[in-house]
């Protein structure tokens, strides 16, 4: 059994591909436009924090429940003799499936923007934006190329395809992060940008900052849906997972935090604002790149552009991995086969977020929500899978972990590769929070979506005025 579904062939492997899952959008384009929303550095602090406190100690659960059961976030949690919870694997395919199939169109954003960079048919202006997203055959295809090449490497295997292209993209997402942070660093202006960046005003924390740190945290980590399940299930027994999560922890912090020191030298040197929102990416960089002059520009655009898709390619594939391993575990269909159904699937269940940003009319302005507004069809998508079902998926974890499967099974898998684990301080914090902490944090996150976006009830504003 083990030996057809493959595994990590080392544990650096297995950091590497799960660091490349964390690493995506979320670190370099959502990231950086939450703290220009939520006030600069003091959302900064609260995320690190949501990070370790909160994140680190599911990390761990959901690594465990994989590496003991070896299979998929639906099997394990039957292995582990608890049939009806594997309805908690059942949420993470669904929120593997809807989000991939939104995240494979800003993929294709960023794609298309590296592409149309490099080779001089970039229109930079107000409706650029606009115009590109709205034009679907174009990101459609960029979209078909880029799912086909996560379909790929997915297709190849855990140590042939994930592993290898882990270990080629994210030393090279390092250095190009790295690049372009010295290079905006010289950029007129930079110091305010990093001023704003990193000075604390702690009165703009807010519950509502407070609960966009926590959800973004969380989803930056690739929690809640098993996907970290998953690639647990790869990983040898003899390794150290406590330690290993400890890693990915702290690459995703660090490349969101390096995002930062990027975007926000690059944001104040055109003396922009900084809450542009989802549009401070596509639409405010792109003016910025431009400014740099033509062969500057291309250079350092088309660099940007293509780190992005870089990070957004090792999410992408471990999004594709969750259903594939389903499909290869529990109906016993050949990887390579299993790979191209699902991603024909999602790509299929794509096609309405693709069209949603300006295409056509009624998916663009799909739903009004009494609490959330106007939203498209991808948007709402979004609300739905990264928003809703990411935080009760993550609860339930935490409560299957500490009060079902316990925590004299939970801490036996830690202690697996690394018996020094045992009775340490880090053992009783993980096991404190994922009794408490993680159950109280998560289960608020996931009512506070729901009675503010879908029921329009503001508790924030109730509760923290
Ligand atoms: N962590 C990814 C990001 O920050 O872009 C998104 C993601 C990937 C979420 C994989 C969940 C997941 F399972």
């Amino acid at each position: 059994m083990a030996t057809q579904r493959g595994g990590f062939s080392s544990r650096l492997g297995f950091i590497l591909a799960a660091a490349g899952s964390a690493v995506g959008l979320g670190n370099i384009w959502k990231f950086p436009f939450e703290v220009g929303q939520g006030g600069g550095a003091a959302f900064v602090v609260m995320y690190l924090i949501f990070c370790f406190v909160l994140c680190f100690p599911v990390m761990v659960a959901e690594i465990a429940i994989g590496r003991k059961t070896q299979l998929n976030p639906v099997g394990a949690f039957k292995a582990l003799g608890y049939k009806n919870w594997a309805i908690v694997g059942y949420l993470g395919l669904a929120s593997g499936v809807l989000i991939l199939s939104f995240y494979n169109v800003v993929a294709a954003w960023a794609f298309g923007y590296f592409v149309d960079i490099l080779f001089g048919t970039f229109n930079v202006g107000e409706q650029a934006f606009g115009t590109f997203v709205a034009d679907y055959v174009k990101v459609g295809g960029y979209g078909v190329l880029f799912m086909l090449s996560t379909a790929f490497i997915v297709s190849r295997g855990v140590s042939g395809g994930i592993e290898k292209a882990a270990k080629i993209l994210m030393p090279t997402l390092f250095i190009m992060i790295l690049a372009l942070i010295v290079y905006a660093l010289t950029l007129p202006n930079a110091m305010e940008g990093i001023k704003f960046y990193l000075i604390p005003d702690f009165s703009q924390i807010t519950g509502k900052v407070i609960y966009s740190a926590l959800g973004q945290a969380f989803f930056s980590l690739s929690l809640g849906m098993g996907a970290l399940i998953t690639y647990g299930s790869y990983v040898s027994k003899k390794d150290n997972i406590v330690s290993a999560a400890a890693a990915i922890t702290l690459m995703d912090v660090g490349v969101a935090t390096l995002a930062g020191f990027m975007i926000f030298p690059f944001v104040f040197s055109q003396g922009i604002e900084t809450d542009g929102g989802a549009g401070l990416i596509f639409m405010t960089l792109p003016g910025v790149f431009e400014s740099l002059g033509s062969v500057l520009g291309i250079v350092v655009g088309a660099l940007f552009f293509l780190l992005l898709s870089f990070a957004a390619f090792t999410s992408t594939i471990s999004l594709l991995e969750v259903p594939t391993a389903y499909m290869v575990d529990e109906k016993k269909i050949p990887r390579s086969k299993a790979t191209w159904i699902v991603a024909i699937f999602i790509f299929i269940v794509g096609i309405p977020s693709l069209l949603s940003a300006g295409a056509v009319d009624s998916l663009t302005h799909f739903v009004t929500l009494k609490g959330a507004g106007d939203k498209s069809f991808m948007d709402f998508v979004g609300l739905i899978a990264s928003d809703t079902f990411l935080p009760l998926g993550g609860f339930l974890i935490a409560v299957f972990t500490a009060y079902v499967w316990k925590k004299e099974n939970f801490n036996a898998e830690m202690a697996n590769g690394d018996e020094e684990i045992r009775g340490s301080w880090l053992q009783s914090y993980v096991d404190f929070a994922i009794g408490y902490v993680c159950p109280i944090l998560l289960g608020s996150i996931f009512i506070v979506t729901v009675l503010d976006n879908f029921l329009g009830i503001r508790i924030l504003d109730i509760l923290f005025g």
